[in-house]
């Protein structure tokens, strides 16, 4: 059965203090929630010890932002899996644009941290999508295969959640038509083994467009950034009609 995944990804924002703000705020705000809804919120890693101590017991789950493929090493300014999970986080963003874009992330870098997020038992979201050139240029299938033939090369997929972020869309205001982001997602089911993965929408998801984007057949959920930073906002996006 796939599951509905509704993840807030904060990106370098929020202090300690913004995130404990927000935390109190959006636990009482998402109360009623449709139970079968996982929420989750990716936040900087200075932030994640204080937000896991203070979604303890609640239905909120924690994300971080990035893994390390190694145990411990000489890998300055990178975390492993099982300092991760140590402080409680269960999930983790890989491969998202802003990393392959300004940090080299590759796919075989990719590859690499899904690999240890699952050993150390955390559940990736990997993100796959095209550039504006690409999709002009009709290079949108072939893009999207080629990230996820190398991402999951080996990759068990009983542990795995899909983010399609197109890139244009991200942080622009410039959603892909669902019926668009339908159709892509479609595409990546087709090249996926287990067909039970979750595949979320992520781009400009907001208040106003997220009822019409988990209306389409295809797409269960939403990888959301800008819209998740205020806490009702994010918890109108979870509580989608
Ligand atoms: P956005 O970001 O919702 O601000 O467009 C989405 C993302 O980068 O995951």
């Amino acid at each position: 059965m796939r599951k509905i995944v509704i993840a807030g990804n904060w990106k370098m924002y929020k202090n300690q203090a913004e995130s404990l703000k927000f935390v109190q705020e959006f636990k009482s705000e998402i109360e009623d929630t449709a139970e079968e809804r996982e929420i989750i919120l990716c936040a900087p890693f200075t932030s994640l010890t204080v937000m896991s101590k203070n979604l303890h017991g609640s239905r909120v789950k924690l994300g971080a932002q990035n893994v390390h493929w190694e145990l411990e090493g000489a890998y300055t300014g990178e975390i492993s899996g099982e300092m991760l999970t140590e402080i409680g986080v269960d999930y983790v963003v890989i491969g998202h644009s802003e990393r392959r874009q300004y940090f080299g992330e590759t796919d075989e870098t990719v590859n690499l941290r899904l690999k240890a997020a699952q050993k150390y038992k955390l559940k990736p979201i990997l993100c796959v999508g095209e550039t504006k050139e690409q999709r002009d240029a009709g290079e949108t299938e072939n893009i999207i295969i080629n990230q996820l033939k190398k991402g999951l090369l080996e990759i068990d997929q009983s542990n795995l959640i899909i983010a399609y972020e197109p890139i244009w869309a991200i942080g622009t205001g410039d959603t892909c038509k669902s019926t668009e982001a339908n159709r892509v997602i479609g595409v990546i089911r087709q090249q996926l083994d287990n067909k039970d993965i979750s595949i979320q929408y992520g781009g400009s998801v907001k208040p106003g467009n997220i009822d019409e984007i988990m209306a389409q057949p295809e797409i269960d959920g939403a990888l959301v950034g800008g819209a998740s930073l205020e806490a009702a906002n994010f918890a109108r996006i979870v509580k989608y009609q």
